[in-house]
């Protein structure tokens, strides 16, 4: 295993003393939703991520439907360097029903503690650094969800509290049991959703924010295709983003940003990285890819800057975000 060779600053997540390199890497890709896993490349893409200076991996029991997939991989590609980074993974959903995959929830305190455990023997680990709840589950009481991942905190096997697309309302509640130190929801030029009620409560309370699918699940980046040239695997032949009309919107956009980040010596998906990471240091994005040169690409972004004019400029190419939906209705988080 190589030596770090890393100018990844580290950012501050929360007021427990969570610390991660600026950006990390998202490891649900390597399993599910973009096309045929690819194993050797997806580990040599996470050690390539380590020796960069990328400390936080983010995983999840859903990214294995269930089965521990994601979280086995994880674990394998990190073994020799464990103790040198961070572990995130997430529980939240039922997988008693396949027909029901990645809609039904359970976080009942007694199925978290099963999925902790699962999850602890899956990364081959005695600890995980941030436990999140994938999804609210309006069946339990946020109080019982924040009261179990404290006791497992207590415990030893956790180290610190996540959510993840949970609202305003909720997030206070959690942390009124046990301080949240980050939450984890979609964030990007493509969505901004969070800017209106959650970044600012999570701000007032010191809470750490995780942006997932940062490059707008792929179409941020110079490899976009119409919906119909994607596998039927590939969740973007039915994401509402790619389909007829907002595929077109949102390429017009991509080309005006890539124009832009062009005339600045980057790509288009580094712009997209630095202006996340331009819009506060309690920002840690997590772009997924099975690529150690695409990797090697996003870790750099940390290193571009943005003026107040190019900051303004895109504001201007996207004001409200992408055109289309960026979750059907049955799955379509309900924040409160
Ligand atoms: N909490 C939640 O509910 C939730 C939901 C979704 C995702 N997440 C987390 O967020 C992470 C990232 O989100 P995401 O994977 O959905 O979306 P993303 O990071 O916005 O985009 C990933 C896609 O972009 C491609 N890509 C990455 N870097 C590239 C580059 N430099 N050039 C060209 N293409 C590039 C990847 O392809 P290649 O692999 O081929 O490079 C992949 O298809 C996930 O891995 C997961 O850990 C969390």
């Amino acid at each position: 295993m190589a030596q770090q060779t890393t100018n990844l600053p580290l950012r501050t997540l929360g007021s427990q003393g969570l610390r991660a390199g600026a950006i990390g890497l998202g490891i649900m890709g390597m399993t599910i939703a973009y096309g045929t896993p690819d194993d050797q490349s997806s580990i040599a893409t996470i050690r390539r991520a380590y020796e960069l200076g990328v400390t936080l991996f983010d995983t999840a029991e859903l990214y294995g439907l269930g089965t521990g997939s994601n979280e086995q991989l994880l674990g394998r590609a990190v073994k020799d360097f464990r103790d040198d980074i961070l572990l995130a993974t997430k529980f939240g959903y039922d997988f008693t029903d396949p027909a029901k995959f990645g809609i039904a929830l359970d976080s009942r305190p007694k199925h978290i503690r099963e999925v902790t455990e699962n999850s602890l023997r899956h990364l081959g680990t005695d600890h995980i650094d941030v436990l999140y709840q994938h999804r609210v589950d309006p069946n339990v009481p946020i109080e019982d969800v924040a009261g179990t991942v404290a006791e497992l905190i207590a415990e030893g096997k956790v180290r610190y509290f996540g959510l993840s697309e949970a609202g305003p309302g909720t997030i206070r509640r959690a942390h009124a049991v046990h301080p949240v130190s980050v939450l984890q929801t979609e964030y990007s030029v493509f969505e901004r959703g969070v800017e209106a009620d959650v970044l600012p409560v999570v701000r007032e309370l010191g809470i750490g924010f995780v942006p997932y699918s940062p490059l707008g699940r792929g179409f941020l980046t110079d490899t976009v295709k119409p919906a119909a040239e994607y596998p039927a695997d590939d969740m973007r032949s039915t994401d509402d983003r790619w389909q007829p009309r907002n595929y077109e919107k949102n390429l017009a956009a991509v080309r005006e940003l890539t124009a832009l980040a062009a005339g600045k010596d980057i790509t288009v998906t580094q712009l997209a990285l630095a202006w996340l990471l331009a819009q506060g240091d309690d920002i840690v994005p997590i772009p997924g890819t099975r690529s150690p040169q695409r990797l090697q690409e996003n870790v750099a972004a940390a290193q571009a800057t943005l003026t107040p004019q190019d900051l303004a400029r895109i504001g201007k190419i996207l004001p409200h975000g992408a055109a289309g939906s960026r979750y059907n209705e049955a799955i379509l988080p309900n924040w409160q």
